[in-house]
């Protein structure tokens, strides 16, 4: 039995639609609410003739938090993919981040433990490594320090959930560990923390640029690592670095009605931040963190080669997954 958690989020649905397309296992999708809209869209985007394998699923309502739920929900699992986590970057999600994804995943780790599970699959993220020297990409090899800024809890909460998983590693769980870049696939235009469509529509942008992986891969690459001897590894996925210009610019070049970018200064920014802190002081959400202010304005770049070397992957040009994007 393989066992998914997060099945209604971006990275969960596309893993539900790999596994539904791939395996013949039996498969169980766990979420809060049963809602399947994500993985039908991905059928209508990409398989409509398949559909019908969307009934293979076994939906169970488990919070990651509530342990006896879980313990039922991971009964007779073999292989489980740790999708679920709250991902966000607003200061007042803070300690909802923290619980849900280090407890969580710890919750998570010690039932899969407790079941026997042959091997644990977690997402935790490319935010948790150290910045490296000017000019060199980001590589497994790369210390991790989710530490690096103050106001980086999404980091934070990312590599304490992963150093769960390593020690339930050292209990007998067998495990791997992806670390992908920022993740583009159907469904990212309503993800809840990446704000693409006020993005996409803004005639703004910073600088900076990061690394994106297409969504289908980085399910791809999380099943052929299961179904692979590889254990206790971890595999940064990234498919190409870009500057955010250079990023819009492709999108654009399918989205044509996409307005074109012009490059927002570091003073301009600096003082956004100055603003958006004022009005926090009259309720809204605060986004900008120091940390979101240097991460705009900064080129990071990732190395993504270690998994092509081990496994028959290849990434897919990111072009193709933009042009399936409704924006
Ligand atoms: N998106 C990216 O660019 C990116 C990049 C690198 C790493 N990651 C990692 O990939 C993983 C998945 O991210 P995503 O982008 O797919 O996020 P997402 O679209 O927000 O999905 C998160 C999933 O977690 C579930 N969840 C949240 N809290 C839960 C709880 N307490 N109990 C059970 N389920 C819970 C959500 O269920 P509900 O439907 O009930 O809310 C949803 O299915 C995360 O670990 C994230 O850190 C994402």
């Amino acid at each position: 039995m393989i066992v998914v958690t997060g099945g209604t989020g971006l990275v969960g649905a596309h893993l539900l639609y790999e596994l539904l397309c791939h395996t013949h296992a039996p498969i169980r999708a766990l979420c809060r609410r049963k809602d399947t809209s994500l993985l039908e869209r991905l059928f209508q985007t990409y398989a409509p003739s398949l559909a019908d394998l969307l009934s293979r699923i076994e939906w169970v309502e488990a919070d990651i938090l509530d342990i006896p739920a879980l313990e039922a929900a991971l009964q007779g699992a073999t292989l489980v993919y740790h999708c679920a986590a709250k991902v966000s970057f607003a200061t007042e999600d803070a300690s909802l981040l923290l619980k849900t994804n280090i407890e969580g995943t710890a919750n998570v780790v010690n039932v899969a433990l407790h079941h026997g599970v042959k091997k644990l699959c977690y997402v935790s993220s490319i935010a948790t490594f150290a910045l490296p020297k000017a000019g060199e990409a980001i590589s497994e090899e790369t210390p991790q320090e989710p530490n690096r800024e103050r106001g980086n809890e999404y980091a934070l909460s990312k590599y304490s959930a992963e150093m769960e998983v390593w020690r339930g590693v050292q209990e007998g769980l067998p495990a791997v560990v992806v670390y992908p870049s920022v993740i583009i696939g159907v469904g990212v235009e309503t993800h809840p923390a990446m704000k693409v469509q006020k993005l996409c529509h803004s005639p703004y942008v910073t600088g900076g640029g990061t690394g994106f992986v297409a969504a289908l891969d980085v399910a791809k690459a999380m099943r052929l690592l299961m179904e692979s001897p590889i254990e206790n590894q971890g595999f940064i996925l990234n498919g190409t670095d870009l500057s955010y210009a250079q990023f819009f610019e492709l999108l654009r070049q399918s989205h044509p009605l996409l307005p074109k970018k012009k490059c927002l200064s570091p003073t301009t920014l600096r003082l956004l931040y100055y603003a958006e802190a004022f009005l926090w002081l009259f309720g809204r959400k605060r986004m900008l963190t120091n940390k979101l202010l240097h991460t705009l304005q900064h080129q990071s770049r990732y190395d993504g080669a270690k998994i092509t070397q081990v496994l028959p992957f290849s990434y897919t040009p990111i072009e193709k997954t933009l042009e399936k994007l409704s924006l």
